[in-house]
């Protein structure tokens, strides 16, 4: 198993109109992506087969690719169907074979390692297109190794600072959780969290009900954030794309069931989730810049329990590990908001 072997979105699927190439970037690897003539995504490397020249900077019409360097011209499979410089007769034979693609919840998918594991399948985005729900979709790109962003995405204590106010106050409230590693996951569900929801409390808590909160985060780069208030829901998926070394590029899915808010909300939702996501790309952008400069030495307290089971399954890839292997884990812990 490696990193190679999972899922990674390069496109919502809005994105990726006909006769269009996008150029991305997974785990290092370019990539020029269109749509075949029947509309599926295809994904090649980006890389001409004749010269190198790179493939997301031609054109594509009818569902095939052709390089701006000297036209030669790929299909949906791949295969080289037309080389100008060859005239009408087209005597050799050259493939650039295609990675793994599908389409799935408004997103295009990638798998670079050929024959993947069939139990290893894109991550589905909940409640999305649903009835009742609403989903809002963002797409941010942080200077920041994947395993920082993930790490906060799903870090509360960071949220009274770097969020103050809008978000979570310091407001000396103990917090405990029940943090448990299974099957490649790791589920922290918290308790006695109650009025300390920010700026919106009044929207999403009028009543002061219980908030059941839990968050998950899915090797090797899923995470998500769920509150429950009476019958409101709010969910925040994040898909981390893992660009290079220190560039993520992270798919957020707002998603939400307000009743007759739904619509309403929606520019509020959106506002608020990006508000609090800018203040996110700032922080990660300053700490990768420590860390590249003078190395990386953390220390815990144990709030930061959840980042090491969420490292461990991480580091269990990198080693070619399965990290659904890796023994069910279960731990108590406390800290204050
Ligand atoms: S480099 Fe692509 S056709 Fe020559
Ligand atoms: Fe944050």
């Amino acid at each position: 198993m490696s990193f190679r072997h999972y899922w990674y979105i390069v496109a919502e699927s809005r994105e990726l109109g006909r006769d269009q190439v996008l150029a991305r970037q997974v785990l290092d690897q370019r990539l020029a992506c269109f749509r075949d003539a029947q509309g599926h995504a295809v994904v090649l490397r980006d890389r001409c087969l004749h010269r190198n020249a790179p493939l997301s900077g031609g054109s594509v019409r009818n569902g095939q690719l052709a390089c701006p360097y000297h036209g030669w011209t790929y299909d949906g499979q791949g295969r080289v169907i037309a080389i100008p410089a060859l005239g009408p007769e087209l005597t050799q034979r050259h493939c650039l074979p295609p990675y793994t693609s599908l389409e799935q919840d408004g997103f295009v998918y990638v798998q670079l390692a050929q024959e993947a594991p069939a139990h290893i399948r894109p991550f589905t985005m909940p409640h999305f297109g649903e009835p009742g729900w609403m989903t809002l979709r963002l797409q941010n790109r942080f200077r920041a190794d994947l395993a920082d962003c993930v790490e906060n995405f799903i870090d509360i204590p960071h949220t009274a600072f770097v969020h103050s106010r809008i978000f979570r106050s310091s407001a000396g409230e103990k917090i405990s959780a029940r943090v448990r590693r299974c099957d490649g996951q790791v589920h922290i569900v918290y308790s006695n969290e109650r009025n300390n929801l920010g700026s919106y409390r009044w929207f999403l808590n009028p009543r002061g009900l219980a908030v059941s909160h839990t968050d998950s985060f899915h090797a090797p780069n899923v995470t998500s954030v769920e509150y429950r208030i009476g019958s409101k829901v709010f969910l925040i998926t994040s898909q981390a794309v893992p660009v290079a070394e220190s560039e993520t590029l992270v798919y957020t899915d707002l998603t939400y069931r307000f009743g007759l808010f739904n619509r309403i909300a929606a520019p509020f939702v959106r506002r608020y989730g990006q508000r609090i996501i800018d203040q996110d790309l700032d922080i990660l952008a300053a700490q990768a810049e420590t860390i590249r400069r003078d190395g990386r030495e953390f220390r815990d307290t144990p709030a930061d329990h959840i980042h090491r089971l969420v490292d461990s399954l991480r580091e269990a890839i990198a080693r070619g590990e399965d990290p659904r292997t890796l023994p069910e884990q279960v731990r108590e812990i406390e800290f204050y908001v």
